[in-house]
């Protein structure tokens, strides 16, 4: 009889280990990724750091904290140089403050946060483009681009 309750007992213990063995090799990749942080900068119209960097297919965690007294900020990383930042600048004006500035369903957004209110701090993780290269990101508020808000995410290989 003892013998028989001891079996399933042995097997939960050994199911629970994989479990702990699991979550310790998911918590070890996740660590491996890249953080990142940046504000805007003051009241200007700019980000505290214009380059980052980051390994290719990586996990890139970026916080952003929009320190501005007054004004709305946002990080939104485009696929490819500041020609799409552009496009994506423009398509999200066209997109307006209804949709919080960004374009839905752009394919040229590879990472964003939501417009960030004065002293609010957003945090953001995705992968990394697969491709080295350089990658901008930028502002989407009215105005923000334009005069400069924006910076270059270098992807090595
Ligand atoms: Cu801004």
């Amino acid at each position: 009889m003892k013998t028989m309750t001891q079996a399933p007992m042995i097997k939960l213990v050994m199911f629970l280990m994989a479990l702990l063995l699991t979550s310790a090799c998911s918590n070890a990749r996740a660590s491996s990724g890249v953080q990142v942080e940046l504000s805007s900068q003051g009241d200007q119209l700019a980000f505290t750091q214009t380059t980052l960097q980051a390994n290719a297919g990586e996990e890139v965690t970026v916080v952003f904290k929009n320190s501005s007294k007054a004004l709305q900020h946002n990080w939104v990383l485009v696929k490819g140089d500041d020609r799409v930042a552009k496009q994506v600048s423009e398509k999200a004006l066209a997109a307006g403050l209804e949709q919080l500035m960004i374009p839905a369903g752009a394919t040229d957004i590879l990472a964003h946060t939501n417009l960030l209110q004065s002293g609010e701090t957003a945090k953001l993780t995705f992968t990394a483009p697969t491709e080295p290269g350089d990658y901008t990101y930028l502002c989407t508020f009215p105005g923000h681009y334009l005069v400069g808000m924006k910076g270059t995410l270098v992807v090595e290989p």
